[in-house]
């Protein structure tokens, strides 16, 4: 795997999203998938990767760069008829969840994950607390250093954006609730990476032994 094209704080979680892929994945899913980087990344774990996004510009640019064993497709996940249920041994979602009401999202990606299968999902909340205030003040310094290493920080143009309507507290007691068992994890560039196994017949995936989120909420 090459150098990145560009860098920003969803570029820099993909290491921690391949890190979570199970040994052996036949089929991965990277929903709301933008301009594909990340299931370009997917392929080199995966045999078989969907990428769905549903921004007919994000998938044209996607296609233009893309590896035999990935398949793109201009659609929603959240109504899911472009998708298999139970299909993928594998789901991420990066920076999209808030683009959707928080429970039909989790909902809709839950039932996309193949029994045992494993879903990813990197995400933004917005601050609530003093407590939210100061952590997100630390991830400054840090991001400033990455991106003067990385040659800055960019988002490719005309990626559909949004303002993550849950705060951080509610994330993680959402998480907890809809996802029993997950790990959360809020990290310093002003994301939450959440890991959930589905139930199901027992699979080689990578230990997740992330410390429980001590940062923020109730
Ligand atoms: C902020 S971008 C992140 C893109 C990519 N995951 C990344 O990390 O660079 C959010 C993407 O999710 C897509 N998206 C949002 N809601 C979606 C939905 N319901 N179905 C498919 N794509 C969706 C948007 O079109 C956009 O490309």
């Amino acid at each position: 795997m090459g150098r990145d094209p560009y860098w920003n704080h969803n570029v820099h979680y993909h290491r921690a999203v391949l890190a979570a892929v199970p040994h052996g994945c036949r089929t991965a899913l990277d929903a709301g998938c933008g301009d594909g980087l990340l299931a370009r990344k997917l392929a080199t774990r995966a045999e078989a990767v969907t990428g769905i996004d549903r921004s007919p510009e994000m998938i044209r640019r996607a296609r233009a760069r893309q590896p035999a064993n990935v398949t793109y497709v201009t659609g929603d996940y959240l109504d899911g008829t472009a998708l298999t249920e139970d299909g993928y041994d594998f789901v991420s979602a990066v920076a999209v969840v808030h683009h959707a009401p928080f429970e039909d999202a989790l909902a809709a990606l839950t039932r996309l994950v193949t029994p045992g299968g494993r879903l990813v999902i990197v995400g933004l909340a917005r601050n609530h607390t003093r407590l939210d205030w100061l952590i997100s003040a630390c991830g400054l310094p840090a991001s400033r250093l990455l991106a003067r290493l990385r040659g800055g920080k960019r988002d490719p143009d005309g990626m559909p954006l949004a303002h993550p309507p849950l705060h951080w507290g509610e994330v993680r007691a959402a998480a907890r609730r809809l996802l029993p068992g997950c790990h959360y994890r809020r990290r310093l560039l002003w994301r939450y990476v959440v890991v959930w196994d589905k139930p199901g017949v027992v699979w080689d995936k990578p230990v997740v032994g992330w410390d429980e989120p001590r940062e923020s909420g109730p």
